[in-house]
């Protein structure tokens, strides 16, 4: 070992004692005489000191130090002089005063140090990914990623999951992404798919007798990336065979409620609560609403069909919507201009087509430009079934259902922030529960797996799910985290026969159906017991535990939302020989787009 102690465990108990320590020279002060030096490593910082009297040559050593450079240092603990300590740090009370420095590794000057007040744009930050993790906040971060892998490992482990790898390279998964595809030079021609996710792997696990399995698996899906979405991330992977869905939830309830104890030093009661997909969209627009606060969704559309006002009427009568919310006490902050912004907003995210809005007066009254067009009795019926008081604001989408619900829940999430709905730091864990099996692609004219095509429809809706796929309900459950979906799961097929018919639904012949999936329908007609699991992204969990809100903070090395390593720069080129071997020709799009 090179050194005798690390920078954050001295204190005054060490007093005295001759110690070595290595570490990054972080901040620098030059008292004339003296140099001060903040001498910085994973566990923390220890001030050393180069006095005058350790001698002129060991002081104009330390006078060439710079930002960055990595040394080594042998001297005594000595307790801080009366006034100097520094509450703030464990090693605040001692400095060491050294009497021998090795150079270990100059540091060229840095784009950016460590320790500086203001974060350097992103991009500066990934480029130079080394710089930017030795930041305290990056390192809590990803030591606080390490303790809940641990802590999920141990509790997977103390509940008898065994832990299986499975392959990277194989066959594409469907989870509704694009794959990522790795040529084979060995059979010229044909790809691997990087996975979307070990499911089909970990079901035939299950088939295979294992019962118990978990994997913290890395998955990779080539999709429009937003803050919370990665091009690779990491799963937290579970399947279990002779369960239902009750399983699966109280399990991971019991995780959740040990991860916030162990992490957050919180207490959450269990159950966790449920709410189906239906109730879901209907009070917040949305399948992993933020429970953090209110503000309702409300449907106005039956009070709407009486109106005169048209903007109203005709969606109500024709089959649309008119659902509203009630933003409180926004009425005074909001005006015509900031609501026009909002009436953007709604139009060029949600397609929506314009937002009817009133204004509560002092005296519970609705106002509004176009409330010339509704009777007193009306504005107090909408007044009423919104819950309005004085000095709120209501809010109306008249559209179809999908418009109003996307259209409200941006609604709700903008003025949730704005208007600080809830407590930054409360943390709001809940299952949306009973999804549709199927979404419809309208333009495709065909029905998509809202989950995937693996998942089980509820026992009840078994007989209907041909004639009434839209009405058919899936055995499947989301995990949510103050508005985000930290995981997602489902009880399987385990009965060959189901599994085509909804691969039939799904538009796939048989023909192809066998092509792809054959390897599970075999491997379903060879004894499958039933079973269910869940994926919870690790990735996410750590954002919304660190209470970070951009996922790339809580990954050592991620992608940009271009999908670019901006530090190695890939993806990069390829040798010609090394396209040749696999018998690829790239073809340059004629016009680059610009
Ligand atoms: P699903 O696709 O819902 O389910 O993924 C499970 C969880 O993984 C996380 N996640 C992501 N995190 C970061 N970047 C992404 N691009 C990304 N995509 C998903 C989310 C999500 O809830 N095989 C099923 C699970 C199962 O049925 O057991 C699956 O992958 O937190």
């Amino acid at each position: 070992m090179l050194r005798s102690h690390t920078c954050g465990e001295l204190n005054k108990s060490n007093a005295d004692e001759t110690v070595t320590l290595c570490g990054w020279t972080d901040r620098i002060r030059d008292l004339g005489g003296a140099n001060f030096i903040d001498l910085r490593d994973r566990y923390g910082i220890t001030q050393i000191v180069f006095a005058p009297e350790a001698g002129e040559a060991l002081l104009k050593s330390a006078q060439k130090l710079r930002s960055e450079d990595v040394i080594k240092v042998i001297g005594t603990v000595q307790p801080r002089p009366l006034g100097q300590e520094n509450p703030k740090l464990p090693t605040g009370e001692i400095e060491i005063r050294v009497t021998e420095l090795e150079v270990l590794s100059k540091s060229e000057v840095p784009p950016f140090t460590p320790n500086q007040h203001e974060l350097p744009n992103e991009d500066l930050r990934l480029k130079h990914r080394y710089i930017d993790l030795r930041r305290r906040d990056m390192m809590n971060t990803l030591m606080l990623r390490s303790k809940i892998i641990k802590s999920m490992r141990d509790y997977f482990d103390t509940h008898n999951f065994i832990d299986v790898e499975t392959p990277i390279l194989g066959r594409s998964t469907p989870e509704g992404a694009r794959d990522y595809l790795v040529p084979s030079r060995v059979h010229n021609g044909s790809f691997y798919a990087l996975p979307q996710s070990p499911q089909i792997y970990k079901q035939i696990m299950m088939i295979a007798g294992y019962d118990r399995y978990i994997q913290v698996a890395r998955c990779f899906r080539d999709e429009d990336l937003r803050a919370d979405r990665q091009p690779e991330f990491t799963q937290l992977d579970v399947e279990m065979s002779f369960i239902e869905t009750e399983d699966i939830l109280s399990l991971i309830d019991g995780l959740m409620a040990e991860l916030a104890k162990e992490i957050l030093d919180l207490d959450i009661s269990l159950p966790l609560p449920r709410m189906t997909y239906d109730e879901a969209m209907k009070r917040f627009g949305h399948d992993a609403p933020d429970l953090r606060f209110g503000m309702e969704i409300v449907d106005v559309t039956e009070l709407a069909k009486s109106c005169d006002f048209k903007v109203f009427s005709e969606p109500a009568n024709s089959g649309k919507f008119v659902r509203g919310v009630n933003a409180p006490g926004a009425a005074a902050n909001y005006s015509r201009r900031k609501i026009d912004e909002l009436t953007e907003f709604v139009k060029g995210n949600f397609g929506a087509k314009g937002i009817v809005w009133f204004k509560v007066d002092e005296e519970g009254i609705l106002t509004a430009p176009s409330a010339k067009n509704f009777s007193a009795e009306q504005l107090v019926q909408i007044g009423e079934a919104m819950d309005a008081k004085p000095g709120d604001l209501l809010l109306f989408l008249c559209d179809d259902w999908n418009v109003t619900c996307r259209g409200l829940y941006g609604l709700r999430k903008r003025f949730g922030a704005e208007l600080k709905l809830y407590d930054p730091n409360a943390m709001h864990f809940s299952w949306i529960v009973e999804f549709p099996m199927f979404d419809r692609d309208e333009e495709g004219d065909r029905w998509n797996a809202m989950h995937h095509p693996f998942t089980a429809p509820r026992q009840e809706d078994l007989a209907t799910l041909e004639s009434d796929p839209s009405g058919a309900r899936a055995q499947a459950y989301d995990l949510v985290i103050n508005g985000f979906e930290a995981g997602g799961g489902t009880i399987r097929i385990h009965d060959g026969e189901v599994q085509s018919k909804v691969f039939s639904l799904l538009g796939m012949t048989k023909e192809t159906a066998r092509d792809r999936f054959g390897f599970l329908l075999d491997a379903l007609s060879y004894g499958a017991p039933p079973h269910g699991g869940i994926a919870l992204g690790i990735d996410r969990v750590v954002m919304l535990f660190a209470k970070l809100s951009n996922i790339r903070d809580c990954i050592a090395f991620p992608k940009t939302q271009k999908a670019t390593d901006m530090m190695t720069e890939a993806p990069g080129d390829v040798d010609e020989a090394q396209l040749a071997e696999l018998g690829i020709t790239i073809v340059k799009p004629e016009t680059e787009e610009v």
